[in-house]
């Protein structure tokens, strides 16, 4: 079961508790399962966002670095070099904008206007209701349709301004159909 926001700031200060700890236990043992015995940090850590709301609080991370032996200044140092990761609390739904040079040019910079514009906030800030958290991105490898944009899992392309309520909708109610 996902926390609500609630649940999630109160995550960041907390100590954590025996669910915790077993719904970790249990993500690390399944990663080493689907992986022969060796562990996909990626796919862990995606885990947790799901389950953290989109952020990885400290205590959390904590006791993952000890779950498969590494320091937590080492899984800090893979969560920060990863963009699509974060430490920081972010909304129930990450909007990445593509800014890399094909999505540049072929109309980003116009998406991201529209989309700073109806939400109300900037880049990398939350809404005021928790819904959406807006971030840029490197190439989002779907090049051949920019400019592009993903939200939460869901790749959308071939964008222009009139498209963006739709899709904001889309992923309020759970995600492109
Ligand atoms: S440059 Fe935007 S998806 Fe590749």
């Amino acid at each position: 079961m996902e926390l609500d926001n609630k649940a999630r700031s109160e995550q960041r200060t907390q100590e954590l508790t025996d669910d915790d700890r077993n719904f970790l236990r249990q993500v690390v043992e399944t990663s080493r399962a689907e992986h022969h015995g060796r562990l996909s940090y990626m796919d862990i850590m995606f885990d947790l966002e799901q389950h953290y709301g989109n952020s990885l609080p400290a205590p959390v991370l904590g006791e993952v670095a000890r779950l498969v032996g590494t320091s937590p200044a080492q899984l800090n140092g893979f969560v920060s070099f990863y963009t699509m990761l974060s430490t920081e609390p972010r909304g129930k739904h990450v909007i990445r904008v593509c800014t890399s040079g094909p999505c540049h040019v072929s109309g980003a910079p116009t998406i991201l206007a529209s989309l700073k514009e109806t939400l109300g906030i900037d880049l990398g800030e939350t809404t005021p209701d928790g819904e959406f958290t807006l971030e840029g991105s490197s190439c989002l490898g779907i090049c051949g349709v920019s400019p592009a944009l993903m939200i939460d899992g869901d790749a959308y392309g071939n964008l222009t301004p009139e498209d963006l309520p739709r899709i904001l909708d889309a992923a309020r109610s759970g995600g492109a159909k």
